[in-house]
């Protein structure tokens, strides 16, 4: 997608994903905490490569690199796709998002920045609907998006099965263009 790249606020910036970021994102997609709600995960420096490469290669999808001080500390992104119709073929697109920040450089409001820049340049695009889903019990996560003006819309109940063997309420937050 053709956003208005790098996204910055002077502290943090989102800028499309490279393959040289592959060992940056290893460093912290590999820790427990980053996996648990994560439904793709990356152990391998093999499968951090393999990912980047996937969602750059997918026309609809956003990968970027958060970085902080130059360093990359997190990546955003997610995938527009057309809303549903009764009928009419939409013209405009949503867009599913998600991110993790290494969590050394956690609670600093890096995700909550990152968040805020790539929905606001998501909507500048005509992305109509922002949507992101997550977990009840993740808090920091629907911090971030509550704190950004999204809205939670539902929530339903034990609907997935967790990497622990728990079933966990799974949210859905959504944010509408003006
Ligand atoms: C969720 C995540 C991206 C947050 O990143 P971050 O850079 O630490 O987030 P921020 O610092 O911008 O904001 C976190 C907010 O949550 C709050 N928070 C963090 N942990 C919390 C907890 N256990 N209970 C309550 N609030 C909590 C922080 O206080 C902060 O809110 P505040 O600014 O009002 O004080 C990060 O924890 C992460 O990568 N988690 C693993 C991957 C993941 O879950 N991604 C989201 C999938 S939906």
């Amino acid at each position: 997608m053709e956003l208005p790249w790098p996204l910055t606020d002077g502290r943090v910036t989102v800028r499309p994903a490279e393959e040289a970021d592959a060992p940056a994102f290893l460093a912290y997609k590999r820790r427990p905490e980053c996996q648990a709600y994560i439904t793709r995960t990356v152990d391998t420096l093999e499968q951090s490569r393999s990912l980047i490469a996937d969602r750059l290669a997918e026309p609809d999808s956003v990968l970027c690199a958060v970085l902080v001080d130059g360093q990359v500390v997190g990546d955003i992104g997610g995938r527009r796709y057309r809303p549903e119709s009764l009928g009419p073929e939409p013209d405009v697109h949503d867009f599913y998002l998600g991110y993790t920040v290494n969590p050394d450089h956690g609670g600093r409001g890096i995700a909550s920045a990152a968040t805020g820049l790539l929905v606001t340049a998501l909507h500048h695009a005509g992305i109509r609907r922002v949507v992101a889903k997550a977990f009840a019990e993740n808090v920091a996560s629907i911090r971030v998006l509550t704190k950004n003006g999204f809205r939670l819309e539902g929530t339903e109940r034990l609907a997935v099965l967790g990497r622990d063997g728990r079933w966990l309420d799974d949210c859905t937050l959504a944010h509408l263009a003006e």
